[in-house]
């Protein structure tokens, strides 16, 4: 085994970074800027190796994700850092699907979990509103619902066209899901779990979520637990989300409410996410998609990909640099050391800097 200087011994995790598209590829640059501060004095040392699947390479030579990427991600990485995918030049979003679906189904990535944690009362556009008011987590269904690609057209481009896309829900991929969200609110002491689902309409599939969270709840008795349809959600959650912390649903309603959980908590540009399955190799990033319209321009800012980091820092039993990497954006946050979307002045790589340098000075 390799030695350090004070001859501790070293300890490697190895990162595969997956920088994508437009603003994936400048959030990602100093998301590893901050990891490698953050990790710097560490016993555990990370590794970095770049892929550049993305849009690029799509339109260069037609690859999206290399058939064998699964099973080397899984042999020779401990976890991956992702930034975003979609190109204006690829309007069928077919790499995307492709790499970011495809990472999630193949890996099997069936938490998608998105902390909503406001830094700054002054970021939210709620009124009178403080940081302990707007602080939940969405657990999202990831791998299956209405992303599964199952469906098809019959008679496209015809006045009589029909397009079908299926909403698939297994018992193993329901069940999975809200235990995890209950085993989240047990761990971290939460108390509450919300489960949020359309069964009054969609009475196939969301049956399937009432039946078998009235299953599950009762072996978690000190949680409270509670039900309220999407629609009445996202109204609760505008009204008062002081009244959540852990909300579980499916994978197309969890896309929605993360972005509006995003927006109460400042905006897409500090919300992260993992794609996480428990004890197995898994996916970070940044809630926010490739942004095109600020691509290239220094503008985005990098804060949801440096939480998106310490996330996985998280996952790979780093709680110390994590830590420290969630308390150096909220320094920068609160004293607006960052981008102009949340009233900064800084562009994506000083904010970076500011941010790689806090956690080199106030290591874990
Ligand atoms: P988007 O998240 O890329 O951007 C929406 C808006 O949010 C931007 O115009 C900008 O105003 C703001 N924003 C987002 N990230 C920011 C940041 N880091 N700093 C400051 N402001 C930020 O969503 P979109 O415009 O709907 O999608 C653009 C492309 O990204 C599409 O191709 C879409 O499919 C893709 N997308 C990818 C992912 C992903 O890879 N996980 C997620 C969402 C969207
Ligand atoms: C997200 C994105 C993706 C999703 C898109 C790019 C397919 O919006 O990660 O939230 O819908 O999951
Ligand atoms: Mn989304």
């Amino acid at each position: 085994m390799p030695m350090n200087s004070s001859a501790t011994p070293v300890a490697t995790k190895r990162i595969a970074v997956i920088p994508g598209d437009g603003i994936g590829t400048e959030v990602t640059r100093e998301a590893v800027k901050v990891l490698k501060g953050a990790t710097s004095a560490q016993p555990t040392q990370l590794e970095f190796a770049e892929f550049d699947w993305g849009a690029e390479r799509y339109l260069r030579d037609g690859t999206t994700l290399p058939p064998e990427a699964v099973g080397m991600l899984r042999r020779d990485f401990d976890a991956i850092l992702f930034g975003a995918v979609g190109d204006p030049r690829v309007p069928s979003n077919k790499h995307a699907a492709d790499i970011l679906l495809g990472l999630r189904a193949k890996l099997d990535l069936y938490v998608n979990l998105r902390p909503v944690e406001l830094i700054d009362a002054a970021l939210t556009p709620l009124r009178d509103r403080g940081t302990n008011d707007v602080n939940f987590v969405v657990v999202r269904e990831n791998t299956e619902g209405l992303y599964v690609g199952m469906g098809g057209q019959f008679q496209r481009g015809t006045p009589h066209e029909v397009a079908v896309q299926e909403d698939v829900n297994t018992r193993r991929g329901v069940e999975r899901i809200i235990r995890y969200a209950f085993d989240y609110a047990r761990e971290h002491n939460l108390g509450r779990v919300c489960m949020s689902d359309k069964s009054n309409a969609l009475t196939y599939g969301h049956e399937l979520w009432q039946r078998v969270f009235s299953q599950v709840k009762v072996e978690y008795p000190e949680i409270e637990s509670r039900h309220l349809y999407i629609d009445a959600l996202v109204m609760e959650v505008v009204r008062d989300p002081g009244q959540f912390r852990v909300i579980v649903t499916c994978n197309l309603f969890g896309d929605i409410l993360s972005d509006l959980g995003a927006q109460l908590a400042g905006g897409l540009g500090l919300a992260p996410s993992g794609n996480i399955h428990p004890g197995r190799i898994s996916l970070f990033e940044p809630v926010h998609g490739s942004a095109p319209t600020l691509a290239g321009k220094n503008l985005a800012n990098p804060a949801g990909a440096v939480l998106a980091s310490a996330l996985m820092l998280d996952h790979l039993g780093l709680a110390g640099p994590a830590e420290a990497m969630r308390e150096a954006v909220q320094t920068a946050v609160r004293a607006k050391h960052m981008t102009v979307d949340i009233g900064g002045t800084l562009g994506t790589r000083e904010a970076g800097d500011w941010l790689a340098d806090f956690v080199t000075k106030n290591p874990a």
